[in-house]
């Protein structure tokens, strides 16, 4: 993934159309409500990128999606809580325009001075933009002399504002290059795909094994060890004929966990203890028992302190560790022990050069809300893409760009 990058073109006087990935959480779900941005890592994320081309005399013309409108009617979706925040951070204006292509964005993006921003509105506002449709692709690509793609959390879509715009520009002899955090995504989750250190120890978690079991399959080709954790542990359990209670379970994808388990051997490490509850709440009961104890009425919610010790063990010596989901239900503060101290193993494993790579969305979440995020060697601002590409897969959005 050896591909152009900003430093590689010269940006001086030009306008530069950087799509990034300002899909953000916000306050309120409300059009109504004074809406504001309530975490903005990945605004953050993307400056070193916007600093670079604003400081070599580019006009920036950013574009993103924000959320899953249904039409552009949900007011909810707009970009100006995001326009507000970006120009707070950077302490300069952000020109924020009402649409995402057609006759004033043209004009406006036509009289863009060196150093001046314009942020589109929220690119699936228009019904081209799922559909990769380029007639859309077009009207983006004719803003801009060059293409940036700094939004590595929207790589897996082939979207009109992703995949398709850059393949309409290069056709037009326009440079199409990655940001600096598309860079340092790619050199990191990169590094797990293709020429890992080992030995190297992956940390799967989460609610479903259905989701990751293309992502199990390839690690088992790349990694030493898988350390299983959080409610897809349970699934792997019963394929193994332990009782697990009232747990969630996908039934449908015992067949697959039975299979997994057999090819992986020894080098799949399930937990041997459990937190139990009797209902799913933040305020029920909670119990460590041995997996073998599960109990007919109980559930799972987190993993115990014998499997973080075993865990521990395992992790000992390794040279880089990839982390994706939970351990249990984090959101619990009675059930989130074990997704936290394991944060606090790899922050300590980080600390002696160990290489810890955290996927985006829950994991990097709970890394976050243990206050452990800049202890890690990288947390990925990508769920499903950080996701796809440790499955092996090719990410229409950086297959695209330029190569070096
Ligand atoms: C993400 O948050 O994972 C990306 O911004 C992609 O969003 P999407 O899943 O709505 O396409």
């Amino acid at each position: 993934m050896n591909k152009k990058t900003v430093e590689d073109v010269d940006v001086q006087g030009k306008k530069v159309l950087v799509r990034v990935d300002f899909n953000v959480p916000l306050s309120s779900k409300d059009p109504n409500d004074d809406i504001t941005v309530t975490d903005d890592t990945r605004i953050r994320a993307a400056l070193p990128t916007l600093h670079y081309l604003l400081d070599r005399g580019a006009a920036l013309i950013l574009c993103s999606h924000l959320g899953r409108p249904k039409s552009p009617a949900d007011r909810q979706f707009a970009m100006d809580p995001v326009a507000a925040r970006l120009s707070e951070i950077l302490d300069r204006p952000v020109l924020k325009m009402d649409e995402v292509v057609g006759d004033e964005v043209t004009a406006v993006a036509a009289t863009l001075q060196p150093g001046q921003i314009m942020l589109l509105e929220n690119t699936r506002f228009e019904p081209g933009e799922k559909k990769n449709d380029p007639a859309l692709s077009a009207q983006l690509a004719v803003l801009a002399d060059v293409y940036v793609d700094d939004a590595f959390g929207s790589a897996h879509r082939a979207h009109a504002s992703t995949e398709g715009v850059a393949q309409v520009m290069r056709a037009e002899g326009k440079p199409v290059v990655a940001g600096f955090l598309m860079e340092k995504e790619l050199a990191a989750l990169g590094t797990a795909v293709a020429n890992p250190p080992h030995p190297y120890v992956a940390i799967m978690g989460g609610a479903k094994i259905s989701d990751k079991i293309k992502l199990i399959e390839n690690l088992l080709d790349k990694a030493d060890v898988i350390l299983i954790g959080g409610g897809m542990a349970n699934t792997f359990l019963r394929a193994k004929g332990y009782e697990t209670g009232t747990s969630l379970v996908e039934e449908d994808a015992l067949p697959e966990a039975a299979r997994l388990l057999e090819t992986a051997g020894d080098r799949l490490a399930l937990p041997i203890d459990l937190v139990v509850a009797d209902k799913f709440a933040a305020d029920a009961l909670a119990e460590i028992v041995p997996v073998e104890h599960i109990g007919a009425n109980k559930m799972a919610l987190d993993i115990g302190p014998a499997t973080l010790d075993l865990f521990r063990q395992k992790l000992q010596g390794a040279k880089l560790v990839v982390w994706n989901g939970p351990m249990g239900v984090f959101e619990f503060d009675r059930f989130a022990a074990g997704t936290n101290q394991l944060a606090e193993i790899l922050a300590e494993q980080a600390s002696q050069g160990t290489q810890v790579i955290i996927g985006g969305g829950d994991s990097a979440a709970a890394v976050k809300k243990a206050g452990l995020a800049d202890k890690m060697s990288h947390i990925s601002t990508g769920g499903g893409a950080s996701l796809e590409l440790l499955e092996g897969k090719t990410l229409p959005g950086i297959a695209v760009l330029d190569e070096a």
